[in-house]
């Protein structure tokens, strides 16, 4: 069976592309979504993606994923990252490698933002490498998985 791995972005990354270009890069959230599909099917596996920008759907796809025995999650929980412990809680139900990314360094902005919630419960953080962040943690995971 191919394993599945997770992709969730959270408030905001809907704007990927108009967004602070600047912070974020130029690329929109699907032109991303794109060249990880791409490279998914040269690793074999099959992902599924979902954006919110409201907590609560994110807890609930989260639920959702736990009942489905992933092969693994990346999530980018934008500025959820900084305050939701609901977020990280529900996190905890997952056994499977979960990878932090951000496009910006979070450790290089404000004060803030250099809290994750999430950190020192996901298996790694990619933070500051623009897209490819979430092709490097894809890899990874491909990696682990395949032992
Ligand atoms: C972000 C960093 C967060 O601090 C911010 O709130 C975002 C995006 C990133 O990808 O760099 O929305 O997660």
């Amino acid at each position: 069976m191919t394993p599945t791995v997770h992709i969730i972005n959270g408030p905001n990354l809907n704007m990927l592309g108009k967004r602070e270009p600047e912070v974020y890069g130029s690329l929109s959230l699907d032109d991303i979504n794109q060249g990880l599909e791409t490279l998914a099917q040269e690793l074999g596996i099959t992902l599924a993606f979902f954006q919110s920008n409201h907590e609560g759907m994110l807890l609930d796809h989260i639920h959702q994923i736990f009942e489905q025995d992933p092969s693994g999650l990346i999530i980018n929980p934008g500025a959820f990252t900084h305050t939701s412990v609901a977020l990280r809680d529900a996190l905890l139900l997952l056994s499977c490698p979960i990878v932090e990314v951000h496009l910006s360094n979070i450790h290089k902005r404000e004060a803030f933002r250099h809290k994750s919630m999430v950190a020192d419960i996901a298996t790694g953080q990619m933070t500051g490498f623009g897209w490819f962040g979430y092709h490097m943690a894809l890899r990874f995971i491909h990696n682990t998985i395949a032992g």
